[in-house]
């Protein structure tokens, strides 16, 4: 335990406590995409990136942005969790870092416009469906930048739906997830939509 506990210092080797969740310090990992994924599945790569925080003793560890429907993935290569075959590949993740001691969270994430495009670090552009994108979907018709212009509408309706409900499909989509969540066993979750920003 840190020394200086008490003499004004850090706090941060002290156990930390959330309604029924207790986190064994205050060092907390990042969500970070690994763009590793396929069809939305985490596998070893995830296991080895989020298992080697937990080794290292984080307290709590947080899985990247996990689109919850395949058309709010980033890129291709994102994680999601819509389906029950994500749901088993995440809980033996899970069960990793909750061996080593540490809490578990996962960012829930939709893209909105910024989907289908490449990793941040091979530049970010638009992916054609003829490569693998999709066409995405968002609250408004306005292309961001230069990515390819949206479908308005959840699902691509081409209805104009007010920044409202698509928020709430949105958080609904993330209740659906926290079903899956239940059974997969983490701790906390984050949730994010990139309709606009
Ligand atoms: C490779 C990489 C992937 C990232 N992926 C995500 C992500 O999935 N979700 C998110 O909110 N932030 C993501 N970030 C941002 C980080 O979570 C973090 O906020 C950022 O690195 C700044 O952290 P710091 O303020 O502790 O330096 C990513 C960062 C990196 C370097």
């Amino acid at each position: 335990m840190c020394k200086f506990v008490g003499a004004g210092m850090s706090h941060l080797f002290e156990p930390l406590k959330l309604r029924d969740l207790a986190v064994p310090n205050r060092v907390w990992v990042s969500p970070m995409c690994q763009y590793s994924a396929v069809d939305g599945v985490p596998n070893d790569w995830h296991l080895v990136h989020l298992g080697q925080f937990a080794l290292g003793g984080a307290g709590l560890v947080m899985a990247e942005a996990s689109a919850v429907t395949p058309d709010g993935r980033i890129s291709p290569g994102d994680a999601g969790l819509w389906n029950d075959e994500q749901v088993a590949a995440w809980r033996r993740i899970n069960d990793f870092v909750h061996e080593q001691g540490a809490a578990t969270g996962i960012q829930l994430a939709h893209a909105g416009r910024k989907a289908s495009t490449t990793p941040m670090g091979e530049g970010g552009a638009s992916v054609p469906e003829s490569e693998g994108g999709w066409q995405t979907v968002s609250s408004t018709s306005n292309a961001f930048g230069a990515l390819a212009a949206p479908l308005v509408g959840v699902g691509g309706t081409g209805t104009a739906l007010p920044m409202v409900i698509v928020m709430c499909s949105v958080v609904f989509g993330a209740l659906l997830v926290f079903t899956a969540l239940g059974r997969r066993g983490a701790h906390s979750t984050e949730v994010v939509a990139r309709q606009r920003a």
